[in-house]
């Protein structure tokens, strides 16, 4: 893995603080997801689209809108473009089984996949983020998100053992694919848990956390005690501006 761009434990005390903001939030959330992030993985995203502050969001892997609905929170004004298979299937889909989602009628909704979505050719406004929690092999996501002229990525359950899908952990076995992301990626991070966790399709692998105060407020983001916990190594790429390869010329600067 390449080395992680950040001192977690120096913004332990931050972290916290907007985990109770969080957790307030959370309570209004519009229904109970499953099958989709957790209550946890929810804030890390939160707190790194609150830390980004895009104006153009790409989702792929939207499920029933919970990831949308949170990023919504993060970003109010940020326009949202959903991209999930089910939005082109969902005729053949028993809805009653899917359950109710968050999907305003602002939100754009595509069931085209990324790599085929023509963002490469759309004015995007700085910052532009892409999340994928889609399942799809990480390292063609990554290249396509830079096709596109995306900087700012996260990508969900980057996990180290047994995956759905291939994940950055197993690609950086590979010298040569480790090289290539030490010279293209300016920020790489790995969102640790709040506390120390087992986590993993199996719950098969310890992951330490900031172990923040636990407090009965911050108990809807506690996962940890589950069979599976909702941790899932949220992980943020921040591509460095020469190796964006379409320049975002209609963009205004950052
Ligand atoms: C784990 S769920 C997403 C959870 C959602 N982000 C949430 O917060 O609840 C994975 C989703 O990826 C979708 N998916 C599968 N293949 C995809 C693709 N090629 N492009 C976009 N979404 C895909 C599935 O239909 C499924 O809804």
């Amino acid at each position: 893995m390449i080395a992680q761009s950040r001192d977690w434990i120096a913004e332990a005390a931050a972290i916290a603080e907007s985990a109770h903001e969080w957790a307030e939030r959370f309570r209004t959330a519009p229904f109970v997801n499953n099958n989709g992030m957790a209550p946890d993985t929810a804030f890390y995203l939160y707190y790194w689209v609150r830390e980004i502050s895009p104006k153009l969001i790409v989702e792929s892997g939207t499920w029933r809108g919970f990831s949308t609905w949170v990023m919504r929170e993060a970003a109010p004004a940020a326009k949202i473009i959903s991209l999930d298979p089910i939005f082109a299937l969902g005729h053949c889909l028993d809805s009653a089984k899917i359950g109710s989602g968050y999907w305003p009628t602002d939100l754009e909704r595509t069931g085209t996949d990324f790599s085929c979505c023509d963002f490469e050719f759309l004015a995007k406004p700085a910052p532009s983020l892409v999340l994928f929690d889609d399942h799809q092999n990480k390292i063609h996501r990554l290249q396509q998100a830079i096709q596109k002229g995306f900087q700012h990525i996260i990508f969900d359950d980057n996990l180290p053992g047994q995956a759905t899908h291939q994940t950055f952990f197993h690609y950086m076995q590979n010298p040569d694919i480790k090289a290539w992301m030490e010279k293209i990626v300016e920020r790489f991070e790995i969102f640790p848990p709040l506390w120390d966790t087992m986590a993993g399709m199996r719950n098969e692998t310890f992951v330490p956390g900031l172990n923040i105060p636990r407090d009965p407020a911050l108990a809807c983001l506690d996962t940890t005690h589950q069979p599976r916990s909702g941790y899932t190594w949220l992980t943020y790429v921040k591509i460095k501006d020469a190796a964006l390869r379409v320049p975002n010329v209609n963009a205004p600067t950052e």
